[in-house]
C-alpha cells in the first residue's frame, strides 16, 4: 500500500534528520532527496504529497549556490520553505521555521495529506515486500544481539518464519549474559529452534588477540576475525539466497548526501567476501533509531534489549586496555554488570545515554584484610550526547557512585581502586580505544 509522504530537499541544512522527524512525528512518511531532485525522480515516489524545502548552513556548496530544479519547484504539488526563500510566480514559497509542528500540521490538514504512518502498518507493509522479495528462498542473518540486528531478526521471522537462519558469533568480548539471552530469546520465545546457529568463537578470537597491545590492531584483528567465522557458518549452510543487514536510515543518511560531509563509512557486517554472492535485504533502511524500537516492541521483543545502550562492534575488547588478558576481560565484565544494575535501580539508565567500565593495564597499592594489596582499577564512564559525535559528563550523586565502587572492590576478584572518567568528548571520545 502506498502512504502518504512528503519528500525533504536537502538545500545544504544540519537538520534534515530533524525536518524529516518532525514530519513523521505528524504521522506523516517523510524522506530525504537530494536538493537538485527531478520530476521523474519524484514521479516514483508513490504517495508523494508535498516538497519542503530544507535549507541551511552548506547552501553553498563548494563555492556554489545550490539551485532548486525548475520543473520541480513550478510542479504543483504543495510546497513549504525552511530557512530558504524561493519563489514561484514571483510568490514566495510559505515559510516553516522547523519548530513549529502547528504550521506543519495546518500545512497537512489543508493539502488533506493522510497520517497514515504508523508502526503496526509499517510492519504489515514490510511483512508483505519481505515474502514478495524473498519468496520460498533462505536468508543469513548476523545476530549480534544489538538492537537493528535483533529487530531485523524478529521482522523477518514474522514475514518468513523458518526460512530465516541467524548466526550469532560469541567472540568473547560480550556483556554479562549477552549470548545466553540471544539464545533464549530466538530459539526458545521466538520459536526459532536450531535455525539460530550459535558458535562459540571465545577461544579462537582471544588467542588472536593474545599480546596484541595496539587499538587498531585489536580492532582489526576482531573486525577480520568476525567475517572469517560467519563466511565459514555460511559455507555449511545450503542454498541461502539472501543476506539480511540492520542498516537503518541514519546510517544512509550519515554515510553522505551530496552536501552533508560524510561522518562516517558505516559497515554493518564489515565488507563481506563478493564471492559469497547474497543479495541484500534492508528492511530498517527506512527507520530512525526511536522507530526501529518501536517495531522492535510490536513485534515482541523484551524491552531490555530494545532499548539497551549502544555497544561497540569490537565490544569489551576496546575497555579491556592494550593487551587483552582473560582476567582483566573478566574485571570489565563483571564491574559493568554491576554498573549497569546499580543504574538501573537508581532510574539512571533512562537518563545517561552510554554507561560502562573500562579496565586499564596498570596496578596501583591498596589495602585488603590489613594486608597490602597490589590490584588494578576499574574506571567508570558516563556520558550524555545526541550524536555521539561530542559528549558531556554526566553528573553522578555520590551516595550512587558510593554503592557501586563499594560493591565493584567487594565483587570484582583483583579489583582495589574506582576512578570516575570526568574527560568530555572532545577531548577525549566516548570508548578509550
Ligand atoms: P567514540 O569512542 O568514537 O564512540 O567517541 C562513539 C560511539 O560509537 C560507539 N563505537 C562503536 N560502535 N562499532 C560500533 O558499532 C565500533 O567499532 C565502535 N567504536 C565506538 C561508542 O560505543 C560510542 O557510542
Amino acid at each position: 500500500m502506498a502512504r502518504d509522504m512528503i519528500a525533504i530537499l536537502d538545500f545544504g541544512s544540519n537538520n534534515n534528520a530533524g525536518i524529516a522527524r518532525a514530519v513523521r512525528a505528524c504521522g506523516v512518511y517523510s524522506e530525504i532527496v537530494a536538493h537538485d531532485v527531478t520530476m521523474e525522480q519524484l514521479k516514483k515516489m508513490p504517495g508523494l504529497k508535498a516538497l519542503v524545502y530544507n535549507g541551511g548552513a552548506n547552501r553553498a556548496y563548494e563555492g556554489q549556490e545550490l539551485i532548486p530544479d525548475a520543473g520541480v519547484l513550478a510542479c504543483d504539488l504543495p510546497k513549504l520553505a525552511v530557512n530558504v526563500d524561493f519563489s514561484v510566480d514571483g510568490e514566495n514559497l510559505p515559510c516553516w521555521n522547523g519548530n513549529e509542528q502547528n504550521v506543519l500540521n495546518v500545512f497537512i490538514e489543508k493539502n488533506g495529506i493522510e497520517r497514515n504512518w504508523t508502526m503496526e502498518g509499517f510492519i504489515e507493509d514490510q511483512v508483505a515486500a519481505l515474502r514478495k522479495q524473498i519468496g520460498d528462498k533462505k536468508v543469513l542473518l548476523a545476530l549480534s544481539g544489538g538492537v537493528d540486528s535483533s529487530v531485523v531478526a524478529a521482522l523477518l521471522l514474522r514475514a518468513i518464519g523458518d526460512k530465516l537462519v541467524c548466526v550469532h558469533v560469541n567472540h568473547g568480548l560480550l556483556r554479562k549474559g549477552e549470548p545466553e539471552q540471544v539464545i533464549s530469546v530466538f530459539r526458545e520465545e521466538m520459536g526459532m529452534g536450531d535455525n539460530l546457529v550459535y558458535v562459540d568463537a571465545v577461544d579462537r578470537f582471544l588467542n588472536k588477540l593474545e599480546n596484541v597491545a595496539d587499538p587498531e590492531k585489536k580492532r582489526k584483528i576482531i573486525g577480520a576475525e568476525f567475517i572469517r567465522v560467519f563466511e565459514e557458518e555460511a559455507r555449511k549452510l545450503d542454498d541461502i539466497s539472501f543476506l539480511g543487514q540492520g542498516t537503518i536510515y541514519p546510517d544512509i543518511l550519515e554515510s553522505g548526501t551530496k552536501t552533508a560531509k560524510n561522518i562516517k563509512s558505516h559497515h554493518n557486517v564489515g565488507g563481506l567476501p563478493e564471492d559469497l554472492q547474497f543479495e541484500l535485504v534492508e528492511p530498517l533502511a527506512q527507520l530512525f533509531k526511536d522507530e526501529v524500537r518501536a517495531v522492535g516492541e510490536a513485534l515482541g521483543l523484551p524491552h531490555g534489549m530494545v532499548y539497551r545502550q549502544p555497544f561497540p562492534g569490537p565490544g569489551l575488547g576496546v575497555r579491556c586496555i592494550g593487551a587483552i588478558t582473560r582476567d582483566r576481560l573478566e574485571q570489565v565484565r563483571e564491574s559493568d554488570a554491576i554498573l549497569r544494575e546499580e543504574f538501573a535501580k537508581a532510574g539512571l539508565d533512562q537518563k545517561v545515554w552510554q554507561y560502562f567500565t573500562v579496565v586499564p593495564d596498570i596496578h596501583s597499592v591498596g589495602v585488603r584484610n590489613h594486608e597490602r594489596s597490589f590490584e588494578r582499577p576499574v574506571i567508570i564512564r558516563a556520558v550524555n550526547t545526541t550524536d555521539a559525535i561530542t559528549a558531556s559528563i554526566e553528573e553522578i550523586p555520590y551516595d550512587i557512585l558510593g554503592k557501586i565502587v563499594n560493591r565493584i572492590v567487594n565483587e570484582v576478584p583483583g579489583v582495589n581502586r574506582v576512578l570516575y572518567d570526568l574527560s568530555p568528548k572532545p577531548c577525549a571520545t566516548i570508548e578509550w580505544e
